[in-house]
């Protein structure tokens, strides 16, 4: 059976579905990018809402901002807390009130410590106990979630900040590199997100994710127009063209049938990366 031939995974937004004829292809990893403010929270956390709704498990990495402010920012988009589990890798995490079947876990290296955190997190706040981040200790508690809970959908928000965090010693490409294995093994549809790449580096997620969707907003006069473009998707044929984009009260909605106005075409073209 060819990848075309595969079943595909609905990304919780119907126009970058038809844009990549039919969703993504299951158990495996992509990138999300695009600058601030252009949209890639809410479009992974929509994809964890299309899974919950069909009865899968989602898990959401968040990095960039605390549970509390990220559940805020989605509120909008009315964000099933309940249902989506929120491994907070936050570096700023301090204690944050426990809901019921809201758990939100500190970064910790070891797997002992994982434990004592679960442990902790029954009481009603728990407190980080490490700002030990890399993508090494990231997939340490991966595997662990994993080995409780057999999650089909996960979130990085995001894999800049986690580089960024992540401590001296460890080579930081290596452990990327390896993470993006262990995700593909674990047969987990992951989105990756990316805040900005510099076209000229090789970040080995842009090169070993099997896609990239990326979000771009530009100004054109007083009016900021925002779209997605699918710029690589790996087993499949896709919409090659950029796609115009809302970001109302009901989330992210791409008109896949419409080109996007002349300005915005020619900022693409003359600035690809790094709107
Ligand atoms: N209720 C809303 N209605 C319309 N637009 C919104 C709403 N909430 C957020 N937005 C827009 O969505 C953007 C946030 O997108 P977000 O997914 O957080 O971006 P990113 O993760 O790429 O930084 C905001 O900058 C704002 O313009
Ligand atoms: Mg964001």
């Amino acid at each position: 059976m060819s990848a075309q031939d595969q079943h595909r995974m609905p990304t919780g937004v119907t126009g970058v579905d038809t844009m990549l004829h039919g969703g993504l292809i299951p158990g495996r990893p992509y990138v999300v990018a695009g600058g601030h403010g252009t949209g890639k929270t809410t479009f992974c956390v929509q994809f964890l809402q299309q899974g919950v709704r069909q009865g899968e498990r989602a898990l959401f990495v968040a990095i960039d901002e605390p549970p509390a402010e990220l559940r805020e920012n989605v509120r909008f988009l009315g964000w099933d807390v309940g249902k989506i589990r929120i491994l907070d890798v936050h570096p700023a995490a301090k204690a944050y009130s426990r809901k019921v079947s809201l758990v939100e876990v500190a970064a910790q290296r070891s797997v002992g410590s994982l434990r004592e955190a679960r442990a902790d997190s029954k009481t009603e706040t728990m407190k980080q106990m490490s700002p030990d981040l890399s993508p090494q200790s990231l997939q340490l508690m991966l595997r662990q979630e994993l080995q409780e809970v057999k999650y089909s959908r996960l979130v990085i928000d995001s894999l800049t900040s986690l580089k960024g965090l992540s401590g001296g010693e460890e080579d930081i490409d290596t452990g990327i590199v390896s993470l993006l294995r262990f995700l593909s093994e674990a047969n987990l549809t992951s989105l990756l997100v990316t805040d900005f790449d510099d076209p000229e580096a090789l970040e080995p997620e842009m090169f070993l994710s099997r896609g990239i969707i990326r979000f771009h907003k530009v100004m054109t006069g007083s009016k900021m127009e925002r779209c997605v473009w699918v710029e690589k998707f790996r087993g499949s044929a896709h919409d090659t063209q950029p796609r115009p984009m809302m970001i109302t009260k009901s989330g992210i909605t791409v008109e896949s049938e419409k080109k996007v106005g002349k300005q915005v075409q020619k900022a693409l073209t003359s600035v690809p990366h790094d709107l």
